[in-house]
């Protein structure tokens, strides 16, 4: 057989290119917390290692690098930044030990961060293994916010636990996140994140322990999670769209909430499915909240599969949303809420309200679908639906939701 010239070139650059990518594939180099001189013993400050460790897993030539945190150890970390952008194409933090914050206020004093630790500008990171980060909560509990925003914001406002910003391709595996100071996991600006398997667990009554709340994010995936906190479960904020969550067990807590939105400006959220989700004693089930004068628009979402066990308020729709209730605005303006469907939800209630569908006059709410919902009161009371402004239809829905507008 004759092969010609071009063929020759073609079979060539092919056998180069499956070279160069199988040397390229094989450049993984792995760092140690330790080598960097973490101690691990939940005393000593470690965050000077882990600073060193990732200045060299930042700047390491290798395409691939893995950060290793070794297990059987628990690591004193100050609050810090971890910051990008990275020279590796892909960087993996293996968390197989503790991550523990410091139990004092004051290791805050003069950081630049209302945060614990950040992670920002780090496209295609992996933070996977079955480590715990500890934020330590409970000392800022003690005197959290309230809602009526009296108490001074520097006392009351404790740090995040997590946040991850402008981070494309982020993957989140297996870890654990307990007593958060306030909301566990932030997700603001990222592109293209997968969020599985991880546990968030603070107590009940914890303020504003927020599980999950993703801002400004597209194409996020967030599925077969447990979070168990002392405010919302999952809250996605404006700026968010393509935001799929399956697989979440919720409660306690307040359930898994878009908004509140229009608080600050235009404000748009749109393309959210929560499906497979169960809420067991929470105190809202799934709702969209927003508040009067805001502007912009919630469009295509969709909550199905949810059931819910003894929940307090199982579907709202707020655009009346003022938790502290002094002050409220009175205004006409609203953020829209379109093309808003609940479909095969199944459960119970500890209220008698089941469904609350409050809706601005001007704005209103428009083309809600209720399909197959079925909410009976945990005492066996009799339970209804309201609505305002509300417009759309129901669909085999036990209470039925007569109130709807027709469209
Ligand atoms: C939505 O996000 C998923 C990843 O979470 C992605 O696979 C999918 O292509 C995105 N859809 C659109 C329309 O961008
Ligand atoms: C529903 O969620 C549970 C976790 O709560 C998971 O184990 C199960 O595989 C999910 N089912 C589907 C069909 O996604
Ligand atoms: C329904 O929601 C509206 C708007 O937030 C609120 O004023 C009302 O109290 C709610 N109904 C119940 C029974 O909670």
């Amino acid at each position: 057989m004759m092969i010609s010239n071009s063929q020759f070139y073609l079979v060539t650059f092919l056998v180069l290119l499956c070279i160069v990518s199988s040397v390229r594939s094989a450049d993984i180099k792995t760092f140690n917390v330790i080598d960097f001189g973490a101690v691990g013993d939940g005393r000593t400050d470690d965050l000077p290692a882990f600073l060193k460790a990732w200045e060299a897993v930042c700047q390491s030539e290798s395409s691939r690098v893995i950060l290793v945190i070794p297990k059987r150890k628990k690591f004193l970390l100050k609050p810090s930044e971890f910051d990008g952008p990275c020279k590796p194409s892909s960087i993996h933090i293996q968390v197989s030990g503790n991550i523990i914050a410091p139990n004092s206020k004051s290791a805050w004093d003069g950081a630049a961060t209302n945060a614990w630790l950040t992670f920002a500008n780090i496209d295609h990171l992996t933070v996977n293994g079955n480590g715990v980060f500890d934020g330590q909560g409970h000392i800022w509990w003690s005197n959290a916010c309230t809602n009526d925003n009296t108490s001074p914001e520097t006392q009351c406002k404790g740090p995040t636990a997590l946040i991850f910003r402008r981070c494309d391709q982020l993957r989140v595996r297996g870890v654990t996140i307990i007593r958060s100071a306030r909301s566990h996991i932030i997700l603001t600006a990222c592109n293209e994140v997968s969020i599985a398997n991880i546990r968030i667990m603070s107590p009940g009554d914890s303020l504003n322990t927020d599980g999950i709340d993703v801002s400004g994010s597209t194409n996020v995936q967030i599925q077969n999670s447990l979070i168990a906190t002392g405010d919302d479960c999952i809250a996605i904020g404006g700026g968010s769209s393509n935001i799929s969550i399956s697989g979440i067990t919720c409660g306690p807590g307040h359930g898994i909430s878009i908004g509140s939105l229009g608080e600050g400006g235009f404000e748009v959220v749109e393309d959210v499915n929560v499906r497979n989700c169960t809420m067991k004693d929470t105190l809202a089930g799934v709702r969209i909240k927003t508040w009067q004068g805001g502007e912009g628009y919630a469009r295509r979402i969709a909550f199905e599969g949810i059931v819910f066990i003894a929940v307090n308020n199982p579907i709202i729709l707020d655009q009346f949303y003022c938790p502290s209730r002094v002050n409220c605005k009175k205004d006409t303006a609203a953020v829209a809420l379109s093309d808003i469907t609940f479909r095969g939800i199944l459960g119970t209630s500890l209220m008698d309200e089941v469904i609350n569908l409050s809706c601005s006059e001007t704005v209103g709410c428009k083309n809600i679908l209720v399909d197959r919902v079925y909410i009976s009161s945990v005492n066996g009371n009799p339970v209804h639906a309201k609505c305002i402004n509300a417009h759309g239809r129901y669909t085999h829905t036990s209470p039925a939701v007569k109130c709807l507008l027709l469209p």
